[in-house]
């Protein structure tokens, strides 16, 4: 297979309907992608995961590469997202976890000393898979798609290093910002220097685009979420500026965060399926496009359903440019693949 052309970053979306709908470019098609496109949901990634446990999937380029691209085989996405993991860099900085399948770490981080403790990302160093994974990927893509980078925003990541374990609440991680918020701001910003060192280093190794996941931002008030996670989210993202790369910043159940995130230097806001995307778009203003919003469960639906699903999300979006249509959150692993073909074409063929 020969190489796609090379996208150097920030020179333009030439190409790539995605890039441009980042950029708020008018588009020929709606470009569409699914969180979590590289899965379960997948035979193929099935048949592969029963041989290879996670974590070594995401350690061998090779293997890590071949995931990434299984979706884009059976489906005309405009985007890849890497396969990797949210946690995947905090490893790399010694943090011992285990995936099972949610990550669940060995130490919590409850203290200062262990804040202190936590060393810097280098990313070259400790890392290096995941970016010859991106490589080979960019090898691998077909003409025109670019490649998503991505890491866990710092509150979401805080979350599962101060709980150790995914909840429902993340008690002991929001009990951590009342109690010792100084200490948290502190770790805040050490995940936020890490993240954006991992991402330059990303995009420094191919990737066209960057996305922090801020998978917990609901958990928080809008005057938590603004005291902490926002401004460790700045952090990460004004270093990345000068690289001239997209940056997404996915707010998981933010309905009530927009106000807080529409000053936010990024170029995309995804969007959870509990808002509607007008009211968004509103909040927004002009200068951010969104990312989102089909609620992952709409995949259940009939064929005839499904696309009168996908239609209220694309009018709910308009026709200003700048939209990314996606789900709403990942794909759940018991959806069916044919579902997806269906939702990609349909969203293509409306444009
Ligand atoms: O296709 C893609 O989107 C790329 C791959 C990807 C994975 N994790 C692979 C994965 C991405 C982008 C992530 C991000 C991630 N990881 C997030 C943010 C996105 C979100 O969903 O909000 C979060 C919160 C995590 C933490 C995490 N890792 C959880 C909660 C789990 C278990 C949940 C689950 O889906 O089972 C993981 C493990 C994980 N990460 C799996 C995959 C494919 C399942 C591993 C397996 O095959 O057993």
């Amino acid at each position: 297979m020969s190489a796609p052309p090379e996208v150097a970053p920030g020179e333009g979306s030439a190409g790539s309907a995605f890039l441009a709908a980042c950029r708020r470019q008018p588009v020929p098609h709606r470009p569409i992608w699914i969180m979590r496109q590289a899965g379960r949901y997948l035979p193929e990634y099935r048949a592969l995961r029963a041989k290879v446990d996670f974590e070594a999937l995401t350690r061998t380029p090779e293997l890590a590469a071949e995931v990434t691209l299984q979706p884009l085989r059976r489906f005309a996405l405009d985007a890849a997202i890497l396969f990797s993991d949210i946690m995947t860099p905090l490893q790399g900085m010694g943090v011992e976890l285990a995936f099972e399948p949610a990550p669940v770490v060995r130490e919590p981080i409850r203290s200062e000393a262990q804040i202190a403790a936590l060393p810097e990302l280098v990313p070259a160093r400790d890392v290096p898979f995941v970016l010859e994974s991106i490589r080979l990927v960019r090898a691998g893509l077909p003409r025109g798609v670019p490649l998503i980078g991505f890491a866990g925003a710092p509150f979401t990541l805080m979350c599962y290093l101060v709980c150790g374990k995914p909840s429902k609440e993340f008690a002991a991680a929001r009990a951590f910002l009342y109690a010792q918020p100084q200490a948290a701001e502190r770790l805040l910003g050490r995940l936020a220097d890490a993240m954006a060192q991992y991402l330059a280093a990303q995009a420094g190794a191919g990737a066209q685009a960057l996305m922090l996941f801020e998978s917990w931002a609901g958990l928080l008030a809008p005057r938590e979420f603004t005291r902490f996670a926002l401004p460790a989210v700045r952090r990460t993202a004004a270093a990345l500026r000068r690289l001239g790369v997209p940056l997404i910043y996915y707010v998981n159940q933010g309905s009530a965060l927009m106000p807080a995130v529409a000053d936010l230097d990024v170029d995309v806001i995804g969007v959870d399926w509990r808002s509607n995307l007008s009211d968004v778009r509103a909040v927004l203003g002009p200068g951010k496009a969104v990312q989102g919003n089909l609620d992952p469960a709409a995949l259940f639906a009939s064929p005839a359903e499904l696309e009168r699903h996908a239609d209220a999300v694309l009018s709910e979006a308009g026709s200003v440019p700048g939209h990314i249509f996606n789900l709403g959150h990942g794909i759940w692993p018991d959806t069916d693949p044919d579902a997806v073909a269906r939702l990609v074409d349909y969203v293509h063929e409306r444009r």
